[in-house]
C-alpha cells in the first residue's frame, strides 16, 4: 500500500512551466547547481565519485543529466508525473539515466539496489519527515555512500514542517498548501547523527549579494 505522500503531487504539476506556447526546449546543462544562484558554491564534487546516484525530487533533470553525462549512473525519482514525463521528453537518449514515477519513502522502502550517493536539490527531502525519510535513505546507500541535499536557508524561529504555498498556483493556494521542513544547520546535523549518519557537514551558504536568500547545504554519510 503506497503511503500518502507528504505533498500532493499536483502541487509539484505546475512547477517550472516556463510559460509559452506549446513544449518548451529543454534548459542547458553545464554545471551542478545546490543553489538557485548559478556558478554560485560547490557543484558535483560534494558527491565524491558516485558509480550510481539518486535524485529525490528532480522535476526538470537537471543535475541527474549532468551527473549522468560524466558517466554515472542516475536515477531521478519524482512524485508529479507531469515533471517526470517532461524530463523524459526531454532527456530521451542519455545513457544511464532513469526517471521514474514515485514518492520518494515508497520508492527507497520498496527496493534494494543500494547507491553511493543519494542527493536532493530542494527537492523531496525538503518536503518529506525527515525521520521516515532519513532510515530509508540509510539503508540504500552503500557502506560509506553520501546523501547530500540543499534547500533555501531556514527561516529564523522556524522549527520542523512549515506551511509553503507555491506563487505558481494561482488562485489555488490554499487547496494545495504543502509542508517543508526547515531546521537550523545544528538541528539538521543532530537528526542526521541520530539516524547513525557520520561525518556531518551542514551549514548556511551565503548569496551572491546582500539580502538574497542563502541556500542551506548539508552532505552526511553513512559508515564505510
Ligand atoms: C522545488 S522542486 C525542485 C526540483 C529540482 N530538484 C530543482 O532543483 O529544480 C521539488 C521537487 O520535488 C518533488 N517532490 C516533492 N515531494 C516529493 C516526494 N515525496 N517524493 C518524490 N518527489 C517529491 C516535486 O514533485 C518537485 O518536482
Amino acid at each position: 500500500m503506497p503511503r500518502v505522500p507528504d505533498t500532493p503531487a499536483e502541487y509539484w504539476d505546475t512547477y517550472m512551466p516556463h510559460r509559452g506556447e506549446g513544449e518548451q526546449p529543454a534548459p542547458v546543462v553545464n554545471r551542478f547547481e545546490w543553489t538557485q544562484y548559478p556558478g554560485h558554491g560547490p557543484g558535483a564534487e560534494l558527491l565524491g565519485e558516485p558509480r550510481r546516484a539518486l535524485d529525490l525530487g528532480p522535476a526538470e533533470g537537471k543535475e541527474a543529466v549532468y551527473l549522468a553525462q560524466q558517466g554515472v549512473e542516475v536515477a531521478g525519482v519524482d512524485l508529479s508525473l507531469v515533471q517526470v514525463e517532461r524530463a523524459r521528453r526531454w532527456w530521451d537518449g542519455v545513457p544511464g539515466l532513469d526517471f521514474v514515477h514515485a514518492d520518494a519513502c515508497d520508492y527507497l522502502a520498496s527496493g534494494t539496489r543500494l547507491f553511493d550517493a543519494v542527493y536532493s536539490v530542494w527537492g523531496a527531502v525538503w518536503f518529506t519527515d525527515p525521520e521516515q525519510l532519513f532510515p530509508l535513505v540509510a539503508k540504500r546507500l552503500a557502506p560509506g555512500g553520501v546523501l547530500a541535499f540543499s534547500q533555501a536557508e531556514p527561516l529564523p524561529g522556524a522549527y520542523g514542517p512549515q506551511p509553503m504555498r507555491g506563487k505558481w498556483l494561482e488562485g489555488r493556494e490554499h487547496e494545495l498548501t504543502v509542508l517543508r521542513w526547515q531546521y537550523t544547520p545544528e538541528a539538521w546535523a543532530d537528526l542526521l547523527k541520530q539516524h547513525g549518519f557520520t561525518g556531518v557537514q551542514a551549514l548556511v551558504l551565503e548569496a551572491p549579494e546582500p539580502n538574497k536568500l542563502g541556500t542551506l547545504l548539508v552532505r552526511a554519510h553513512t559508515r564505510a
